[in-house]
C-alpha cells in the first residue's frame, strides 16, 4: 500500500498548484470515510460548492466519500504524502501519528452540550491543538461536529457489567481503548469501512457511534440492541496538506478560507438535526431495539468510566484535561 501511496503522491506533484497552467484548475481531493448523507458528507459537499463558486472555477474539489479512496489510517498517510489535499478525520484518529491531544474529546461524559464543546473548539485550547498539526505537515482549518455516541450489541447494554467480555470495535484512540477496558470489554481497533461486516459476521460483538453513522452504514440492521447512552462525542478536524495550502496564491487561499468558514457553519448547524432524524429512521426500521437508560444506569456507567480522567492524564496531558474540564464546567446551552 505504501508503494502505491508514494506513486500517487508523485503523480499529485504534476497537479500541484505552483505549476498549474492557466486553464487547469487547482485540484483539491477531499477524502472521507462516511456516507454523503451525514454531517461530514454534507459539509464536504458544501465546501466543494462554495470553493468552486468563490474561486470562480480556479479550484476544483473532488469529494471521495465512504472510504472510496482511502481507509482511516491510509487517508492520513495519503494527506501527508500529498496524494490527497483535504480530509476530516475524527478527533479519535490523530493518536497513531503522534498527536494525542485530540483524544481528550474521547473522554466519556466530558461535554455536557454543544455550547461546552464550542468553548473548547472556538477558544484558545482548540486553536492551540490545531497548531500542533503543523509539525506533521498538515494545517487544521476547522472543527466539524458529528454528535453524541450510542452503544450497540446483540445483547441489551444497560449496566457496566453487561459489557463484560464483549468485543467492541473502536477507533484508533487509547482513550476509547481504556473506556472499554474500564467496562471489562475487549476493544478492537478497526477501520470504519470494515465495521458493518465485522458486526455481521460476529468478528466483534458491538460498537459505538452516532445515529447518523449507525443509520447510513446500516449497523442497526446487524445489532439487536442500541442503547442511547450519549456517553461520548464524535467530531472532526478538517485538515489540509500544509505545503499545498502554503503554496496557494494568496487570493485563492482567502477564497477557500471563506468557503471553509461557511461550510463549517453549515455542517455544524445541521449536525444535530441529521443525528436526530437518523435516530428516528433507526427506530422506524424496527431492526434494533432501542434502550433508554434509566438515571441509575447512566450514573453507574459514568462511575465505571470516571477513573479514565486520571488514568489517561499521562496519555492526553493532565493540564489539557484540567483545562478542558475547567472551560466546559457549568456551561449551559
Ligand atoms: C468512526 O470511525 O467510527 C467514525 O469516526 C467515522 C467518521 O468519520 O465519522
Amino acid at each position: 500500500m505504501r508503494k502505491w501511496l508514494i506513486a500517487a503522491a508523485a503523480a499529485a506533484i504534476f497537479v500541484a498548484p505552483g505549476i498549474a497552467s492557466a486553464q487547469a484548475p487547482i485540484l483539491i481531493k477531499f477524502s472521507h470515510v462516511v456516507a454523503p448523507n451525514t454531517p461530514k458528507g454534507k459539509g464536504a459537499d458544501k465546501f466543494k460548492e462554495l470553493a468552486e463558486k468563490y474561486t470562480n472555477g480556479k479550484v476544483k474539489v473532488e469529494v471521495y466519500p465512504n472510504s472510496t479512496l482511502y481507509k482511516d489510517k491510509e487517508e492520513l498517510e495519503a494527506l501527508q504524502l500529498g496524494a490527497v489535499q483535504m480530509l476530516a478525520p475524527s478527533n479519535s484518529k490523530f493518536g497513531p501519528m503522534g498527536i494525542k491531544d485530540f483524544e481528550v474529546f474521547d473522554l466519556p461524559y466530558l461535554l455536557p452540550n454543544e455550547a461546552a464543546l464550542r468553548k473548547v473548539t472556538e477558544g484558545p485550547l482548540g486553536k492551540a491543538m490545531l497548531k500542533k498539526l503543523e509539525g506533521k505537515g498538515m494545517i487544521g482549518l476547522a472543527y466539524w461536529d458529528n454528535g453524541f455516541k450510542e452503544m450497540s450489541a446483540n445483547k441489551p447494554l444497560r449496566m457496566p457489567e453487561d459489557y463484560k467480555g464483549l468485543k467492541f470495535r473502536i477507533q484508533s484512540s487509547k482513550v476509547l481503548e481504556a473506556q472499554f477496558r474500564a467496562l471489562g470489554a475487549i476493544p478492537q481497533v478497526m477501520a470504519f469501512s470494515e465495521v458493518y461486516q465485522a458486526l455481521q459476521t460476529g468478528v466483534v460483538d458491538g460498537q459505538e457511534n452516532t445515529p447518523s453513522n449507525i443509520y447510513t452504514q446500516k449497523f442497526h440492521e446487524v445489532q439487536k440492541y442500541t442503547t442511547l447512552t450519549n456517553h461520548g462525542y464524535i467530531g472532526y478536524v478538517v485538515v489540509v496538506n500544509k505545503k499545498f495550502w502554503d503554496d496557494l496564491p494568496a487570493d485563492v487561499r482567502g477564497q477557500l478560507e471563506k468557503a471553509m468558514n461557511e461550510a463549517t457553519a453549515y455542517s455544524n448547524k445541521i449536525a444535530a438535526t441529521e443525528n436526530s432524524e437518523a435516530l428516528e429512521e433507526i427506530k422506524k426500521s424496527g431492526k434494533t431495539q432501542i434502550i433508554v437508560p434509566t438515571a441509575a444506569e447512566s450514573a453507574a456507567m459514568r462511575k465505571a468510566m470516571e477513573p479514565l480522567y486520571q488514568d489517561m492524564a499521562s496519555r492526553v496531558g493532565k493540564q489539557l484535561i484540567d483545562d478542558v474540564v475547567k472551560a466546559t464546567h457549568g456551561v449551559t446551552n
